[in-house]
């Protein structure tokens, strides 16, 4: 079904429901304005803790807070009417206890509205999934490259190569076994990816995966040109919009120094007579 013909926002069992059928599709939004241009054309909108090194200039996700992710969460909500939203969890919000993650998922929902959270973690996250699920706290898994782990991985490397095949597959069944509704899969061998979609009951999103995925997902200021500090490989640049406002900027500039902006169709005359705007 094409994303504009929807009334209702979705829900996740919407999106399980998609497992094998048409390709999810799914960007990062941070913004209202981003939110509102994408709500009529992704299945769910992901509001990433990806925000931190996008719109803050932080180095890493590790520093992304649970007030970063509430107000970026509430001001994407607002730009959405069909889209489902999902809310990532940030580094040193879930990973103590099934409680923390309660206390803090339950948060993220009633403040900001959002559909599910999503949380980084194979098998290790298995006993908390469950523990929110069961509590009425949907659930998407992310596993093969987790961000926030950037620390003891050593690096943005690629996931799964080799023998640590077999461990990703067993993640991806643990977290679907404990409830997740789907699971994003990033940066692993396409091959790898393929045999997980196999093999799991919920939809895989991949990023840096296959196209063999239940969905996709990418971080918007990558796929328009926006974010361009690096780019990944899996990046496709729909667009180049950071050039494009360069350009503009430096038009812009170039006007004023020049004092041909403001130009007689910006400026106000001194009575209204006349006036069309
Ligand atoms: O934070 C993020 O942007 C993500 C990716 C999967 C897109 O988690």
């Amino acid at each position: 079904m094409s994303a504009t013909a929807r009334k209702t926002a979705l829900l996740p069992d919407d999106i399980r429901a998609r497992k094998g059928g048409t390709p999810i599709v799914s960007l990062t939004a941070y913004t209202t304005p981003m939110a509102e241009l994408m709500d009529a054309h992704c299945d769910f909108v992901l509001v990433g803790d990806s925000v931190g090194m996008v719109l803050h200039g932080l180095p890493s996700t590790i520093g992304v807070t649970m007030e970063m992710m509430i107000l970026h969460g509430q001001a994407v909500k607002r730009g959405l009417r069909q889209a489902m939203m999902v809310i990532d969890m940030p580094f040193g919000s879930y990973e103590e206890n099934p409680q923390q993650a309660f206390r803090n998922a339950s948060r993220l929902m009633a403040e900001t509205g959002a559909g599910a959270v999503k949380l980084e973690g194979g098998q290790s996250m298995a006993e908390t999934i469950a523990f929110l699920v069961a509590r009425g706290i949907p659930v998407m898994a992310h596993i093969g490259l987790t961000p926030q782990s950037i620390n003891t991985l050593g690096g943005y490397k690629v996931q799964g190569r080799g023998g640590a095949g077999a461990r990703l597959l067993a993640d991806a069944q643990a977290v679907a076994d404990a409830g997740a509704f789907a699971v994003v899969l990033e940066k692993v061998p396409q091959t790898l990816a393929d045999q997980i979609t196999a093999a799991v009951q919920i939809p895989t999103i991949g990023i840096g995966a296959s196209a063999g995925c239940d969905g996709q997902v990418l971080v918007v200021d990558d796929m328009l040109g926006l974010f361009t500090k690096f780019k990944p490989k899996f990046v496709k640049r729909y667009a180049n919009l950071g050039e494009q406002a360069d350009a503009a900027v430096a038009a812009y500039a170039a006007e004023v120094r020049a004092r041909t902006f403001p130009a007689a169709e910006h400026v106000f005359a001194d009575s209204v007579a006349g006036e069309t705007s």
